[in-house]
Parts: C-alpha cells; sequence; structure tokens
C-alpha cells in the first residue's frame, strides 16, 4: 500500500508532468507561428533592400555595386535587424538563437532552397510541419494531409509541430471526421471522404431536404398538418390568452411575442389609440379612438374648492390656486402685498456701480497714457 505521503508526492509529480505538457504543446504551436512570421519578414525585407545602394542609373560601375550588395553581409544584417518588434521576446529570442542559421541559408543554401520558410522553420529548426500534419514527427491530421478533416474543420495544431491533429469542425458538421451534419442540417451530398451539409427549413428539428415538407421533426412552435409538413402554430389564439392584460400579442414564425398596448386602451388588439378593446380611464372613444376627456369642460365642475382652478391633462387633471392665490396647508390663500424691488433705491447698489466706473476710467486713461509712450 502506499502511504498519504507517496500519494501526495505522486499526485503533485502528475499535476506537474501535465501541466508542463499543456504549456509545452501551446509552446510548439506559437514557436511555429513566430517562425512564420520571421520568415515572412525575411522575404518582406529582402523587397525592402532590392534597391538600396542603387542610384536609379544603369552604370556598369553601378549595376557590379549592385549584384555585390545583392549578396552581401551588410544587407543580410539590415534584413535581420528588421525581423523582430523589439517588443516580441518570442521573435528575438529566435532571430538570436539561430543567427548562424540565417547566415548559413544566406550564403550557401539560398539557391537550392529558395523557400526560407520550408528550409529554417520545417527542416531545420524543426518547429513546423507541412500543411495538413502536425505534431513532433508532422503526421497526417485526421481525414489526410491533402483535404484535413475532409474539408469541413480544421486539424488542431495543423502545420506546427504541436497539437493533436483532431479536427475542429465548421458551423453545420460534427464526428471525429466532420462528415455529420449537426441538427438542422442535412447531408446534401456525402460518400467516404465528401460531406456537404444544407440547412434545413426554419421550421425543422431535423431533416432530409430543403423544405418544410422534409422534416424529420418539427421545432417547437411549429406542429405538422395532414400532409406531414410542419407549419407555424398561431400562439395568439391560445385559450386562455398567453399575454397580460394590458399586452397584446404579435405572432411569429415558430414564436411570438407580447407588446404593450396604447396607453389610451385597456386592453387591445393591436399597436395605436384605434385598438382598444374599450378605454383607459381618463379617456373616451370617439369614432373607435380612445381620446382625453377635459374634465375641466365637463357641466359639472371639478375642482370645488375656494380660490381653485382646473387644469387638463391626458387621463386626468389637477386643481390649483387661482392667480393671485397660493397654497397653504392644503387652501388657497391670497398672496400678501410684496414689495417691487426694481423701482426702489438701493444705496449698496448705487455705490458699487459709481466704484466699478472709477475703476474702468482709471484703467482705460492707464491703457492709453503706456500706449502713446
Ligand atoms: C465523393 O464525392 C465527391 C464530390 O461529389 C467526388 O469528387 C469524389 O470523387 C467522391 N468520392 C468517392 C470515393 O466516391
Amino acid at each position: 500500500m502506499l502511504s498519504f505521503r507517496q500519494l501526495l508526492w505522486l499526485f503533485f509529480n502528475l499535476a506537474f508532468i501535465l501541466l508542463s505538457q499543456c504549456t509545452h504543446a501551446k509552446d510548439l504551436k506559437s514557436s511555429c507561428h513566430t517562425c512564420k512570421q520571421i520568415a515572412d519578414n525575411f522575404i518582406k525585407g529582402l523587397d525592402q533592400t532590392k534597391k538600396q545602394n542603387f542610384g536609379g542609373g544603369n552604370t556598369a560601375w553601378e549595376e557590379r555595386a549592385l549584384s555585390k550588395y545583392e549578396t552581401s553581409e551588410i544587407r543580410l544584417v539590415e534584413i535581420l535587424e528588421n525581423l523582430c518588434e523589439s517588443s516580441s521576446f518570442d521573435c528575438n529570442h529566435m532571430v538570436e538563437e539561430h543567427e548562424d542559421h540565417f547566415e548559413t541559408w544566406w550564403f550557401k543554401r539560398q539557391k537550392k532552397h529558395p523557400d526560407l520558410y520550408k528550409w529554417f522553420c520545417i527542416d531545420t529548426i524543426n518547429v513546423c510541419c507541412l500543411k495538413g500534419t502536425f505534431g513532433p514527427d508532422c503526421n497526417a491530421c485526421v481525414g489526410g494531409s491533402e483535404r484535413p478533416c475532409h474539408g469541413n474543420g480544421v486539424c488542431d495544431g495543423d502545420g506546427t509541430r504541436g497539437g493533436n491533429g483532431r479536427c475542429n469542425c465548421d458551423h453545420g458538421y460534427k464526428g471525429e471526421f466532420c462528415l455529420d451534419c449537426i441538427d438542422g442540417y442535412f447531408n446534401e451530398i456525402r460518400n467516404d471522404t465528401f460531406s456537404l451539409c444544407t440547412e434545413c427549413h426554419s421550421s425543422c428539428k431535423t431533416c432530409t431536404g430543403l423544405t418544410n415538407e422534409d422534416c424529420e421533426e418539427c421545432k417547437t412552435g411549429w406542429g405538422e398538418d395532414d400532409e406531414g409538413a410542419c407549419l407555424d402554430v398561431n400562439e395568439c389564439l391560445n385559450d386562455p390568452p398567453l399575454c397580460k392584460e394590458d399586452q397584446y400579442c404579435l405572432n411569429t414564425d415558430g414564436s411570438f411575442s407580447c407588446k404593450g398596448c396604447d396607453k389610451v386602451c385597456s386592453g387591445c388588439t393591436e399597436a395605436g389609440p384605434d385598438k382598444c378593446q374599450s378605454c383607459a380611464p381618463g379617456y373616451q372613444d370617439t369614432e373607435g379612438t380612445c381620446t382625453d376627456v377635459n374634465e375641466c369642460e365637463q357641466p359639472e365642475a371639478v375642482c370645488t374648492a375656494g380660490n381653485q382652478e382646473c387644469v387638463n391633462n391626458k387621463g386626468s387633471y389637477i386643481c390649483i390656486c387661482a392667480s393671485g392665490y397660493e397654497e397653504q396647508e392644503g387652501v388657497c390663500v391670497t398672496i400678501p402685498d410684496h414689495v417691487d424691488h426694481n423701482h426702489e433705491l438701493n444705496p449698496n447698489q448705487v455705490k458699487y456701480t459709481v466704484v466699478t466706473t472709477t475703476v474702468t476710467e482709471y484703467s482705460l486713461k492707464y491703457c492709453r497714457c503706456s500706449c502713446i509712450r
């Protein structure tokens, strides 16, 4: 039997191994990505340095100078310097680590192996694989390296030394080989190596063809008719109604929604003040449309307390104190005479005005003097 300490030790070691393998697998994919960027930037660098040290003329001397520069160490260094963003640690690290390989390729392999990506990333530093292959030994992806996942998905680790080669199917496809269709799709074409999944009619949960007559099973909100086709269920005919009293029901394909009635309505069949079942309190039916009742113009007065005035608003009215009166403890009382300040001279105000004027004049004079001088 294993002791508790031994078990613990085993557990931590296992966890460590699993964890390091996970990060390692991710590193393998990103190393290839970094390498691919480096190779791409090298080709860009070649292009950018093509016409350098070349005056544009075509004298014999210039042509000789150019051909010398084309394969020179100076040009290589210039390209190497611009391979990575200065902030990218992985890129700079990879270039530094393999600087001698770039030199080898530049001077000795370029002619025979013009594809730098293949020579450097796949065959020399072994961080990438050819398209359609994956993993340490560049094995073929599921479905084969020609058409990984039968063209209906992405092979995990495709083109890198990482991943597991399994398929991540495109939308509509499922299964290890991405040849099966998900619910709501059917196989329009299918053999051992090829599959085309097409979307079913919107009424079908599963189907064998394009129309609503080809459903194997209807989606919820749809029901089979006598001929076996899936048709929309009108939920708005449901008894009891599915919407609240101040709402109307809107049927949609496969579903329905409840919408609020106009606020002048008490119950309605559609949107708008002319689609009410009856009018809300404070509104009356005027030729089929619910309109506001003007309570202030009713024969019987509604604001009955002394010195009140009636003000109509939508759906109701309010009673306010008439002009010259103000509300105090629920009754309208006369506003005491107030002093009209506009016509009374305020000694402070006058004094203040004088001071301001003086200051302004002083600054004006001062300005004039200094300006002339
Ligand atoms: C499978 O179908 C595709 C497309 O129709 C066709 O190109 C291919 O030759 C077929 N393969 C076989 C084995 O029948």
